[in-house]
């Protein structure tokens, strides 16, 4: 049963401490000393551990040393729970933010759904036709098993709708990937039954507010379906929770039972997504969406919940307040110059496209919008392996290229790297495509400033706080 995942990267590598869904990053020394670990136990021989106690003996970072003795590898008979994965591409054609292999699929396989939620920003509700079969989802796994990949969250849609979900996860499982599914908590009997023993590790449910509020938006009896599930997934101690919450005008004021909600039910975070005008949202709930002033004072109120609710980690994006000033609160992706989107992590559509976030034109493939499909879909895995279209970098340059595609103020600004990682180039793309007509010509995505970026309107108390300490920002929230 593999526990963990050595992997190499540009700077070093990369370890996965798979159950618990941590990715701790390595410098070089590290990775090759643990390279040479695992090259000292499968050699096998009479002497291999007098080599494995010198190898100890001698190495001086002690702060690694005690994290394998935390997590169990230290000794050399624990070294059959542990996959090298070495990179067997070269690796200096990537750019510096960018990792060998995503560290996390956000994989969509399917747009069936139980519900039919007002803000849902890819229109689930119906399966789409030719969506991948279930031997094109298990080939995905595959690959993502030989590339290294850390994580893979299922979603869609309803990912629990597929028939043979069980199977994918069992494969996953198999293969030592740590899963986490994006899902919206609506189980039946049956489902709540096998669900939390099928081997999924992190369970992403979505709540939208309190009954009411919830309710309204992802249909009548969904709140207490929630609330039943999350009761029950407590009693399990070896699966994780987060509540994904989708923030607007009309529920920021039930933020609070959100978090209470977590915090009663040993919830570990509770993620707040800003909502993105795609899908059924774009119809029916844009007059909701925030404008900067509403933004900021979101993210006040998302610092005071910190301070009432210290149990949950609340994560949401360009979050200038946090006094943990991190980019990111995710333990797999850091977002440190860029959202996650195209450099640490991919999507995969239910008909095999890849690409880097899912509130693009990216989610449909099927539309007439022909430039957004070509800026914002990297490719297909039906024509091409994942890892020649993670490697070509002219197919991800809208989220690889951020001297051109991220605005010019993010760059100076002393927050990006630090509390933000810097404009949403997609939200800037819609500006920029709603006022086609007068400007296409002239301006550029770069050009457009993040609709919620909020820094113009800092007061001087909140100036004052320490923003200098080091750093997720705009984009790819986490679905
Ligand atoms: C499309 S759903 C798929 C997974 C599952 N069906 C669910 O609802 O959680 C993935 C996530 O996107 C969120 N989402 C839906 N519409 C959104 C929008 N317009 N903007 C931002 N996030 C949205 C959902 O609330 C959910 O957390
Ligand atoms: S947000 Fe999730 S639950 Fe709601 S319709 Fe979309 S896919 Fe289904
Ligand atoms: S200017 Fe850019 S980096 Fe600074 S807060 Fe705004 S979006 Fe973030």
């Amino acid at each position: 049963m593999i526990k963990h995942l050595i992997r190499q990267e540009k700077f070093g590598g990369y370890w996965l401490v798979r159950n618990e869904g941590i990715a701790i990053e390595l410098n070089h020394a590290d990775y090759q000393f643990l390279s040479m670990l695992g090259l000292i136990y499968n050699t096998n021989s009479e002497d291999s551990e007098l080599r494995w106690h010198v190898a100890i003996e001698e190495f001086t970072n002690q702060k690694l040393l005690s994290h394998m003795h935390q997590h169990g590898i230290d000794d050399i008979r624990s070294w059959s729970s542990v996959r090298h994965v070495p990179s067997n591409v070269a690796l200096e054609t990537l750019p510096d933010d960018v990792v060998i292999a995503p560290k996390r699929i956000y994989f969509e396989i399917t747009r069936c759904c139980n519900l039919a939620c007002q803000s849902c920003f890819n229109n689930s509700h119906f399966k789409l036709s030719n969506e991948l079969t279930i031997e094109e989802i298990l080939n995905v796994n595959q690959q993502a098993y030989e590339l290294g990949v850390f994580e893979i969250r299922y979603t869609g849609g309803e990912c629990t709708t597929v028939p043979g979900f069980a199977d994918i996860v069992a494969d996953a499982r198999k293969k030592g990937i740590y899963i986490s599914i994006g899902t919206n908590g609506v189980y039946s009997d049956e489902q709540i039954e096998w669900l939390p023993n099928c081997g999924i590790d992190w369970f992403v449910i979505s709540l939208d507010g309190d009954r009411q509020r919830n309710d309204s938006i992802r249909g009548k009896g969904t709140f207490a379906k929630v609330i039943n599930t999350l009761k029950v997934f407590s009693k399990y101690k070896n699966i994780r929770t987060r509540l994904n919450m989708v923030v607007a005008k009309h529920n920021m004021k039930s933020i609070e039972t959100v978090a209470s909600i977590a915090g009663e039910y040993g919830v570990s975070s509770l993620n707040l997504i800003p909502l993105r005008p795609y899908g059924r949202s774009l119809k029916k709930m844009t007059k909701e969406m925030f404008v900067q002033n509403d933004f900021y004072a979101f993210i006040r109120e998302v610092n005071r919940l910190r301070k009432l609710f210290p149990e949950v980690v609340f994560s949401t994006t360009i979050d200038l307040l946090d006094p943990d000033a991190t980019t990111s609160h995710d333990l797999i992706v850091q977002k440190k110059n860029t959202c996650a989107a195209g450099v640490e992590a991919c999507v995969i559509g239910p008909k095999g496209h890849v690409y880097g976030c899912s509130y693009s034109p990216a989610s449909f493939p099927d539309s007439a919008d022909e430039e957004g499909k070509r800026i914002f879909i990297a490719g297909n895995i039906r024509e091409n392996d994942l890892q020649t279209i993670w490697h070509d970098n002219s197919r991800w340059s809208v989220f690889r290229d951020l001297g051109q595609y991220k605005n010019s103020k993010c760059h100076s600004c002393s927050h990006y790297t630090v509390r933000c990682s810097g404009s949403c180039q997609i939200m800037a793309w819609n500006q920029l495509k709603h006022r086609e007509a007068a400007e296409r010509s002239k301006r550029n995505i770069g050009d457009f400033f993040d609709p919620y970026c909020f820094v113009d309107l800092l007061d001087e108390k909140d100036k004052m706080s320490d923003m200098s300490a080091p750093c997720g920002g705009a984009g790819m929230d986490g679905f």
